[in-house]
């Protein structure tokens, strides 16, 4: 169903061992060493067994080229194994010591203006620098070379949310290289960049450079190769740390942490180079929406997984301080939202970070000991929290959570959606993408996500929320499945450009618009913000289209306006297309109705709004998202795993309320 690893690779579970990870980032070169033995006494409390560390240490490793001070990192690690607590040892390779920039300031990456991004905060590497590349090596295999051998070693953590762009002088170098490899020739980058347009053919390598400050809109297949090879670039520099400790540790499994959906890089290509994938995830406890992104989220990282299980690297106890307004976590809160990552997938599941910490940027940010201490209620929570994900280890990790959807999704044709000249910049696609999941999530269905090009066989029905760049490959695909008698549900500016983002003709790809019944598209009608399209039976938002249909394909039309009469929803057999986007409760019924049809039901009958329902396994978890009690029917007998208690056809939940239930025999 989603692509296997091909190697025999080191996974989460050899980490795990049949606890789930409970911890966070702990940096203790923030603290005194005294602060070090009240941190393992709390841990110990807490049930904390993963810490992660050195996420930021390099200054503190390397406070001089070359000089090494391992000293306080060896008294840590031994003191993490005394208390049988495991490291997951971070290469500190994110944030350069001031010397790297002073001594080397080709490394400090370039903004499109051309301006330096200096040190005195983090991530400020350039990904095609030499020397940077150098000396994290270095410090790399030092780090590997000392620890690979620690008893407290459990994992490794590549750098930290890859996501610097650079368009300095050794980017530039290093994209033209890139661009030499996928088109051989300058003439072949022009057809693929369409150069003609706007006199910008390129006569020579030594002409292309990156995207930079330009005076009005830019190539957008300059720009989106820019962007492929941003990704492309970065990953780069994580595979070769990833080799060289894996030279030192093939046991070991590796990780980067990936942040929530973002644009930045490209994780279906990344996950597959990694041992066990994880994220950080942090929305907004405000957010009415807030279960929904976080499932989205988990979603996508359990896909990205294989399905197979991951690990949430970073979460908040508490608030976080990037935001304009940043609230903490009502009582529950954190309790919920990480029994609803385990019921999602995640077999580890840790903060950002240990001990909130009392200077630099983030002292306002929470953490697992905020800075009320042990009497805090944010650390009482996380007591309990610990104590609860001890309890259900055992029947949790490893096991598998089954979708029969997919929702499809892929960054090229994010990164393509979203370039200047478009007709409407209102359309956002990661909003796209959250509307057709949510959708899928009020109407209590798990999904799954998958690239287009994935085999996509395994599933009863596939939605698109919006692939404006398709490859032929993945147009093969969707077509496949459909013949195959899979279920297709494709929305708005699908199928628009091909790889090179070259419109097709027509609009959209022939084999789409004959696969929907589509005869003629005639123009794209975009809607302001806040107006919608009156369509038979409910309102469309942010775009509409003038379609010309075959007879008999219309399953729902537009109601007045220029578009009155006009197909708005068509379907042919297994396949649909809606060209706008459904306000949430329409989209919801209509996603609803066609996964009836395909088979897909929800766990329970009869669930109130607001509650969760996940199989895992053989579990089922009920997340109650609302702050009011709420009874739910689950047909059967049961026993909760959290409490113990016996369940038999009915059941409370209260404010932000969990059950893990395993059917009695
Ligand atoms: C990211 C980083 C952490 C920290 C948190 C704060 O996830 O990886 O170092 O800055 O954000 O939310």
């Amino acid at each position: 169903m989603d692509p296997t690893p091909t190697r025999n690779a080191p996974s989460l579970a050899d980490a795990t061992r049949g606890r789930i990870l409970f911890g966070g980032d702990y940096n203790p070169e923030q603290w005194p060493e005294e602060t070090w033995q009240e941190d393992v006494r709390l841990m110990k409390e807490a049930g904390v067994n993963s810490v992660t560390v050195g996420v930021f240490s390099w200054a503190k490793l390397e406070p001089r080229p070359g000089a090494r001070e391992f000293g306080w990192l060896d008294r840590l690690m031994d003191l993490m194994h005394e208390h049988g607590i495991g490291v997951v040892l971070a290469t500190p390779t994110a944030s350069p010591p001031p010397w790297m920039g002073r001594l080397h300031p080709e490394t400090l990456p370039r903004d499109e203006d051309g301006r330096v991004e200096w040190w005195g905060s983090r991530q400020h590497f350039s990904h095609s620098s030499a020397a940077y590349r150098r000396h994290a090596a270095a410090v790399t295999e030092d780090l590997a070379a000392r620890y690979g051998s620690h008893p407290a070693l459990t994992m490794w953590h590549i750098n930290n949310e890859y996501c610097t762009f650079d368009y300095g002088d050794e980017a530039a170098a290093a994209f033209r290289r890139w661009l030499q490899d996928k088109y051989g020739t300058v003439e072949a980058l022009n057809r693929a960049w369409g150069t003609a347009f706007w006199s910008q053919g390129y006569d020579g390598w030594h002409e292309v450079l990156p995207p930079r400050h330009a005076h009005y809109m830019k190539n957008p297949t300059h720009v989106l190769d820019f962007k492929r090879f941003t990704s492309d670039m970065l990953l780069e520099c994580y595979a070769a740390e990833r080799d060289i400790v894996r030279r030192h540790t093939p046991h070991i499994p590796v990780t980067t942490n990936f942040m929530p959906l973002w644009v930045g890089q490209d994780a279906w290509k990344w996950a597959a180079e990694e041992d066990v994938v994880s994220v950080d995830s942090y929305p907004d406890p405000r957010d009415p929406l807030g279960a929904q992104d976080n499932a989205l989220l988990q979603d996508m990282t359990r896909s990205q997984a294989a399905g197979g299980p991951w690990m949430l690297m970073e979460q908040a106890a508490g608030p976080v301080n990037w935001r304009g307004v940043n609230h903490p976590k009502p009582r529950g809160l954190n309790r919920l939202w990480s029994l609803q990552a385990v019921a999602r997938g995640a077999d580890a599941v840790c903060y950002f970070q240990w001990r909130q910490s009392r200077q630099g940027a983030e002292k306002f940010h929470s953490g697992m000991v905020s800075h009320a201490g042990e009497r805090g209620r944010t650390f009482q929570e996380v007591k309990r929290i610990g104590a609860e994900l001890a309890r259900i280890g055992t029947e949790v990790t490893g096991t598998p959570v089954l979708s029969d959807i997919a929702i499809l999704h892929e960054w090229n044709s994010w990164w393509a959606g979203a370039q200047d000249g478009r007709l409407s910049s209102e359309v956002d696609y990661a909003e796209v993408v959250r509307a057709w999941h949510r959708a899928l999530w009020e109407a209590h269905l798990t999904t799954a996500f998958a690239h287009p090009e994935h085999d996509l066989t395994g599933y009863r029905l596939v939605v698109v929320p919006q692939l404006y760049l398709l490859t032929d490959a993945a147009i093969d695909n969707l077509l496949a499945y459909v013949r195959g008698g899979g279920t297709l549900v494709c929305g708005f500016l699908t199928g628009v450009a091909d790889e090179d983002d070259r419109v097709r003709p027509g609009g959209m790809d022939v084999r789409l618009r004959e696969l929907f019944g589509i005869r003629t598209l005639h123009e794209w009608w975009p809607l302001d913000a806040g107006s919608t399209a009156e369509c038979e039976g409910f309102r469309g938002t942010l775009w509409s289209e003038e379609i010309e249909a075959e007879d008999g394909v219309a399953a729902a039309r537009y109601e007045g306006g220029e578009l009155h009469g006009l197909p708005a929803v068509l379907r042919r057999g297994g396949a649909w297309y809606v060209s706008t986007l459904p306000e949430p409760e329409a989209l919801r019924d209509l996603l609803a109705r066609i996964a009836e049809d395909a088979g897909v039901r929800p766990p329970l009958d009869g669930l109130p709004a607001g509650v969760e329902p996940v199989r895992r396994g053989g579990l089922l978890f009920l997340l109650n998202h609302g702050r009011d009690a709420v009874t739910v029917s689950v047909p059967g007998r049961h026993r909760d795993l959290l409490t113990g208690a016996d369940v038999a056809e009915t059941v409370e939940l209260g404010r932000y309320g969990v059950v893990v239930l395993e059917e009695s025999q």
